[in-house]
């Protein structure tokens, strides 16, 4: 694939495609699709209902496998990593958020944040300290031993994000995390995750809201599984450049290349 890029993609999609079912009954639930996704990138996933979108996130997170193609987080092709690889890969590289049923509700917003870091063997104290480190992040630190529900709807994501983040995890896939918040909420939230992706975090999230979407450094158009259009940020005014109808990019991620950081 050409790239400008010096680093390896956080994640790749060679030609992937998931379909259901087999013969002419198979439903094409994506693809296929390539795209590179890089370190630090903020990338939107935007289309109607049924599009794709979360089929490509589950792709993207190891939660299921592609029917055709491949899908590669930092260079390794997921199929040729054992079960015990592919779940060492969630706990140590890949973090979750969904808009929904984030949190385990008989655990305090501590307990919740260290508990992949538990998962994964680490000494108690090192767990706490650093799911602590990770809850200041995202503004916390104060509530850490608040049950998730003596939390706001947007805390709560905060500490979803802070969750997904624990340890070394560095890439985010997130489905809808701004769905069920008021739009000041839901704002907030995507500045987290831009402040993330400056600490060089990667985030991939599906998005139904124009005005979330305009935080990213990208934003990938799905349309019966298929990328119809992106729109990238190309200048440090925050100007973007959209692709207008009947200019449908076959295979976005081969034109365009994102560009640093703009101001949104
Ligand atoms: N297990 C399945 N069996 C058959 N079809 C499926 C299955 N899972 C998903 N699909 C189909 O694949 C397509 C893509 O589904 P997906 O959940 O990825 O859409 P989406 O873009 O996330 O939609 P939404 O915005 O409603 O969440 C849909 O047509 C869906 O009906
Ligand atoms: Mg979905």
């Amino acid at each position: 694939m050409t790239s400008t890029h010096q680093t390896e993609p956080t994640l790749s999609l060679v030609d992937a495609s998931r379909l259901h079912g087999e013969g002419p009954q198979a439903v094409r639930a994506l693809g296929p699709v390539s795209l590179d996704i890089f370190p630090g990138e903020l990338v939107a996933i935007m289309g109607p209902s049924g599009s794709g979108k979360s089929t490509l996130l589950s792709l993207a997170g190891a939660l299921d496998r592609p029917t055709e193609g491949k899908v590669l987080i930092e260079g390794r092709d997921l199929a040729d990593l054992s079960l015990a690889e592919l779940a060492a890969l969630r706990r140590r590289v890949i973090g979750f958020v969904f808009q929904d049923l984030n949190l385990l509700p008989g655990l305090t917003a501590l307990e919740n944040v260290a508990l992949p870091l538990e998962l994964d063997g680490s000494p108690l104290e090192e767990t706490r300290t650093r799911a602590l480190e990770e809850l200041e992040r995202v503004g916390l630190k104060d509530l850490a031993h608040r049950f998730p529900d003596n939390l706001s709807g947007g805390e709560q994501q905060r500490v979803a994000i802070a969750r997904a983040f624990v340890g070394p995890r560095h890439l985010l896939l997130a489905d809808e995390p701004t769905g069920a918040l008021d739009s000041v909420t839901g704002e907030a939230v995507m500045r987290l995750l831009k402040s993330q992706c400056a600490r060089g975090r990667t985030v991939v999230l599906v998005t139904h809201d124009a005005a979330h979407a305009a935080w990213a450094d990208r934003v990938l158009f799905l349309r019966d599984g298929h990328i119809v259009d992106e729109t990238v940020a190309i200048d440090s005014t925050g100007a973007t450049q959209h692709g207008l109808p009947g200019q449908v990019q076959q295979n976005p991620a081969q034109h365009s290349q994102p560009q640093p950081l703009s101001p949104v």
